[in-house]
C-alpha cells in the first residue's frame, strides 16, 4: 500500500493553520467607496437597482462619509448628478457645481478622508455621452479634452485629493496632467480608468447617475470586451501621460486583465467592482440563493488575488465591518 507523501490538506485542517498559509488578505486600506451626490439639502434617495446605495445631498453626504471614515476606509469616489444638463455638460466644470460643493463640504468636515472625484461628462450632458457630440452624432475626442481638463481642475480647486477620469477619450490623462501642473497642482495624483470596457454591468449605475446615453452606445470610446492586448496599450499610454494609478473596470469578468496589468506595471493597480456586479449579488441574496456576506468576501478577495491593490466597491462599508470583526479571509 502506498500513501501520498505530498498532502496539501495538512495545511488546511485548522483555522489557525489556514490563517498562517493564506496568500491573500483583504484589508480595509484596499477599499474605495463610490458615492453619489445630488444638489440641495436633506436628500437621501434610494436607487432601486442598487439596494443599500443612495444619492445624498452634500449635507447628508458628510454624515454618511463620517461613518465610512470611522470604519477605517481611506477614500471615497464622488459622482455628481446635477439638476441641469446641456449638450456641453457645462455643470461639470462650474465652480458651484454639485461635485465641487460636495468636495468642499466633505474636506472641511473630514480633512483626512481622501476625496477622489470621477471626471466625466456623461452625468452632465443631456445626450448622456461622455464627450461632446459632433454633427453626425459622433463623440468628438479632441474637443472633449479641454472640458475634461476644466472639470478636473475645478474639482481640484474645490479641494479634491485625486481625480479619476472615466471618459475613455484618447489623450485625456496627458491633458488633465498638463492643466493641473500649469495651475500649480503638481502633487495631485490621477487615477485613470485605463482599461475601461464597454460593459453591460454598468446598467444599475446609469440608473443611479441618470447617465444612460440617449442615443447609440459607448462602443466607439470604451473598450471592446473580447480584447486584452488593447488593455496593455491603454495602460502603457496612460502611464506615459502621467497616470499615477491605473484601473481595470469592471473587475469580475476581467480578472485576467487585472492579473496581466499587475504583472506589467509598477504603479498601483485599482479594479472597479461595478454596479451590475454588486446588484447581482444583492438580487441573488434577496432571493435567498446565496449567502451575501460570504459571497461578497469571496469576490472581493478574488479581485485582490488577481492583483488589484485597490478595489472600488459599493460593498466597502459592509466589507470593512466584516474585516474589522475578523470575519474576512
Ligand atoms: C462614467 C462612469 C460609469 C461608471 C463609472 N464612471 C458609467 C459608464 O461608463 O457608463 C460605471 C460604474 C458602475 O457601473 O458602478 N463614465
Amino acid at each position: 500500500m502506498s500513501f501520498p507523501k505530498d498532502r496539501p490538506r495538512r495545511l488546511r485542517l485548522t483555522p489557525g493553520i489556514r490563517r498562517m498559509v493564506r496568500e491573500t488578505s483583504l484589508s480595509v486600506d484596499d477599499l474605495i467607496y463610490p458615492m453619489f451626490v445630488v444638489e440641495g439639502n436633506g436628500a437621501k434617495e434610494t436607487v432601486e437597482s442598487m439596494p443599500g446605495v443612495f444619492r445624498f445631498s452634500a449635507d447628508v453626504l458628510v454624515k454618511e462619509a463620517r461613518e465610512v471614515a470611522d470604519l477605517g476606509i481611506p477614500a471615497v469616489l464622488l459622482f455628481g448628478i446635477p439638476d441641469e444638463k446641456d449638450p456641453e455638460g457645462s455643470s461639470a466644470y462650474k465652480r458651484s457645481g454639485v461635485v465641487q460643493v460636495a468636495v468642499k463640504t466633505l474636506k472641511d468636515a473630514l480633512p483626512d478622508l481622501v476625496v477622489i472625484t470621477d471626471v466625466c461628462l456623461c452625468e452632465y450632458t443631456d445626450h448622456g455621452h461622455c464627450g461632446l457630440i459632433k454633427n453626425r452624432g459622433e463623440v468628438d475626442n479632441d474637443a472633449t479634452l479641454e472640458l475634461l481638463a476644466r472639470t478636473a481642475l475645478s474639482h481640484v480647486r474645490a479641494g479634491a485629493d485625486m481625480v479619476a477620469p472615466s471618459d475613455m477619450m484618447d489623450g485625456r490623462v496627458g491633458r488633465i496632467r498638463e492643466a493641473l501642473d500649469e495651475s500649480g497642482y503638481i502633487n495631485v495624483p490621477i487615477m485613470s480608468y485605463a482599461a475601461k470596457y464597454c460593459s453591460n454591468f454598468y446598467g444599475p449605475f446609469r440608473e443611479a447617475a441618470e447617465s444612460a446615453p440617449q442615443f447609440g452606445d459607448r462602443k466607439s470610446y470604451q473598450m471592446d470586451p473580447p480584447n486584452v492586448r488593447e488593455a496593455v496599450r491603454e495602460v502603457v499610454m496612460d502611464i506615459g501621460e502621467g497616470a499615477d494609478i491605473v484601473m481595470v473596470k469592471p473587475a469580475l469578468a476581467y480578472l485576467d486583465v487585472i492579473s496581466l496589468v499587475r504583472d506589467l506595471v509598477d504603479c498601483p493597480v485599482a479594479a472597479y467592482n461595478v454596479s451590475g456586479e454588486y446588484s447581482m449579488v444583492k438580487a441573488a441574496a434577496e432571493k435567498g440563493w446565496i449567502n451575501e456576506s460570504a459571497v461578497m468576501m469571496e469576490l472581493l478577495t478574488s479581485i485582490k488575488r488577481a492583483g488589484a491593490d485597490l478595489i472600488l466597491t459599493y460593498f466597502a462599508p459592509d466589507a470593512a465591518r466584516l474585516i474589522r470583526k475578523g470575519e474576512g479571509f
